[in-house]
């Protein structure tokens, strides 16, 4: 495959698997004229043969790693059966990945103005933006405290714990982490030690959540982001707003922004 108007081909420098055939990371490089904010996604294709037909499928996918890296990474989940994932999933190192040329979205910290408590709400691979939202400097700068919710089934799907919590020992950014940061895992189908087990929506209206994280959802300080499945991101994007909480709009900075994964 050759670099197009469209789209460059990257390679993969590196997998980790989180879950065998569930979850898994991937490095590849980064053309240098490639420019995103934090929080924002790529589209990435792969190659995939059908009838002895070539063509290209392409997904949205969150970009993990931090604008200022030289590399980028992205957090995926294997469907079964799925066009993009089953691709994806069979790649190895060395192998090449599309990559538009273009990068999308608006679940940025620039959509919020003056909040004081960040709030990050994710399941699944939905925690994607939000890592190089944490490996921002500017999140840091922006607020007095980030709370990073992080809602999967079981306790292995965790992914990025240990970084997260090596965020309070990070070189440059450890300063901030070890005062501001809370990190709230939650494993919903295995009771699980040292985590919560509720969904995010019944932690939310329960109270739980506010209580773990001895913070309280404010209109002045609160802001708040949803990412991952579209149930939950709809389901709390319904209980904030009947507090009277807004969604961000366009020239309209509000307290909350949200993204669907499906
Ligand atoms: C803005 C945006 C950002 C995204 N970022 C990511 C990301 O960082 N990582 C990632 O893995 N996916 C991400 N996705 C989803 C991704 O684009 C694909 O849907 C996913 O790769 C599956 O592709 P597929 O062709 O194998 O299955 P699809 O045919 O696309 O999906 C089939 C079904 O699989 C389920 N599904 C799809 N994606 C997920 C998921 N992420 N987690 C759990 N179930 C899922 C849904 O039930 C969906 O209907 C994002 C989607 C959007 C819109
Ligand atoms: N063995 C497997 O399960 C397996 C194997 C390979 C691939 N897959 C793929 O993985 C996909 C599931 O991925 P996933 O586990 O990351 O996503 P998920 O089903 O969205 O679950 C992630 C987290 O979100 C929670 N959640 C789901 N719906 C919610 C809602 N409406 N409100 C609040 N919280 C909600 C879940 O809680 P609950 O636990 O309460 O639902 C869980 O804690 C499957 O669709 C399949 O394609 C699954």
């Amino acid at each position: 495959m050759l670099d197009t108007d469209k789209y460059t081909v990257e390679t993969i420098t590196h997998i980790h698997t989180w879950v065998p055939e569930k979850l898994f990371s991937i490095r590849t490089t980064r053309p240098p004229q490639y420019r995103f904010i934090a929080g924002q996604f790529a589209r990435l294709g792969v190659e995939k043969v059908h009838d002895g037909t070539a063509s290209i499928a392409w997904r949205a996918y969150s970009i993990v790693s931090a604008p200022y890296d030289e590399h980028l990474e992205f957090f995926s989940i294997v469907v079964p059966g799925g066009e993009f994932t089953s691709e994806l999933s069979r790649l190895a190192v060395g192998d090449s990945l599309c990559l538009e040329r273009m990068n999308y979205g608006f679940l940025t910290t620039d959509r919020f103005e003056c909040g004081k408590d960040l709030w990050l709400l994710s399941s699944g691979t939905g925690l994607a933006p939000f890592l190089s939202i944490l490996y921002d400097i500017k999140t840091w700068e922006d607020y007095e405290r980030v709370v990073l919710v992080h809602s999967v089934r079981e306790p292995g799907e965790l992914a990025y714990r240990g970084l997260i919590e090596g965020l309070r020992q990070h070189e440059y950014l450890g300063e901030y982490a070890a005062e501001k940061l809370i990190y709230v895992p939650v494993v919903t189908r295995v009771p699980t030690p040292d985590v919560l087990g509720k969904r995010i929506t019944e932690l939310v209206g329960n109270g739980e959540l506010e209580q773990f994280a001895r913070t309280r959802f404010d209109h002045d300080r609160s802001r708040i982001m949803l990412c991952g499945n579209p149930d939950m991101v709809e389901d709390l994007r319904k209980q904030f707003t009947e507090k009277g909480f807004t969604v961000s709009k366009r020239g309209k900075p509000g307290h909350l922004a949200v993204e669907n994964y499906w």
